[in-house]
């Protein structure tokens, strides 16, 4: 992303003086002041103080690629081509074109705003400028089709393993694709399938949506929670969580080449949501208790006549009450 200048400079929430940001950004002072009002139009606060010039009173946490590739590990930075943009329709989709494109490097796209921000299911995914993470990557893995099953779910590991090199613990997951935290939902996996190319190599778009500092949202139909919200003593830095969870997805899609799902069942199960929890499924035909999931990826429910798996397909789980 392009840097907001005006708002690098102001972002050590010092008082700068109208003259000194015109003559750092290299415009007049007249040019400065729109700039001013504009970022105060986008929900920025800064504070005019008489006869001493501009102080920022929001919190910023802007994305920027240098930050995001700096922290990432060595063999990430070789093979990771990062972009982070103001805003896009779709982080997934614009991964896509961009496949199709067949740069080098395994790309990965950022923005700070989405306008057609997808969930699954066909469903909207709300995405504020500037608040959370909205990020995809463009996976190439061997084994055909087949050698997907569970991918999601991997995804789901590699961001509590982020997470917890972050320094926080606790995150949970909900079957297929949900991060939860103290029972709400802070972010979600949408794996979209873009094709196969030659020798059984599978591409896939890895879409994650991570609530970070969001604290109202519109439109949003279940109970959420962000980052800051649920863990308000950690510092969030948004470049910091999107590098750390595109080391852990390196990482992660790595093992996952050579061990399939079956290498993270047990992680993923101790982070399993509906553990020894009342379920119901299949549109409420079928009921039991939540039991994990096998090799697979499939969810299991312990019922009267045994352990039934429940397909990794669309349908939805809920704790029956
Ligand atoms: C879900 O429904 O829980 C999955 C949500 C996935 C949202 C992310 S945000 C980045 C990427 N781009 C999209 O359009 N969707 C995914």
């Amino acid at each position: 992303m392009k840097p907001n200048t005006l708002l690098d400079l102001l972002s050590d929430h010092r008082v700068h003086s109208g003259e000194s940001l015109a003559k750092q950004l290299g415009v007049s002072r007249t040019a400065v002041w729109k700039q001013i009002r504009k970022a105060a139009a986008e929900g920025i606060e800064i504070k005019t103080i008489r006869g001493q010039g501009y102080q920022l009173v929001t919190a910023l946490d802007l994305l920027d690629r240098e930050k995001i590739v700096e922290k990432l590990a060595k063999v990430s930075q070789d093979n990771v081509d990062v972009t982070v943009l103001k805003e896009v329709d779709s982080t997934n989709a614009e991964v896509a074109r961009r496949l199709l494109a067949a740069a080098p490097g395994m790309p990965v796209v950022l923005a700070d705003s989405q306008t057609e921000g997808r969930g699954r299911r066909g469903r909207n995914w709300s995405s504020p400028k500037g608040q959370n993470l909205y990020m995809s990557m463009g996976l190439t893995l061997r084994g055909g089709f087949e050698g997907l099953s569970g991918l999601s779910l991997v995804l789901g590991v590699a961001v509590v393993r982020a997470l917890s090199a972050l320094g926080v613990q606790g995150a949970g997951l909900k079957w297929p694709n949900d991060l939860y935290a103290g029972g709400k939902k802070f972010g979600g996996i949408l794996v979209e399938i873009q094709g196969e190319l030659q020798e059984g190599q599978v591409q896939v778009i890895a879409g994650l949506g991570i609530n970070v500092h969001m604290t109202e949202a519109v439109a949003v139909d279940q109970p959420w929670t962000s980052l800051a919200k649920h863990w308000p003593d950690h510092e969030w830095v948004r470049n910091d969580v999107a590098a750390t969870v595109i080391n852990a997805v390196r990482v992660a899609m790595e093992q996952f080449e050579i061990a399939g799902f079956s290498g993270f069942r047990e992680e993923w199960q101790g982070h399993d949501i509906f553990l020894d929890k009342p379920l119901a499924a299949r549109d409420g035909t079928l009921s039991g208790t939540g039991a994990g999931v096998d090799d697979g990826g499939n969810y299991q429910l312990e019922t009267d006549t045994g352990l039934v798996s429940v397909m990794a397909g669309d349908i939805s789980l809920r704790v029956s009450v």
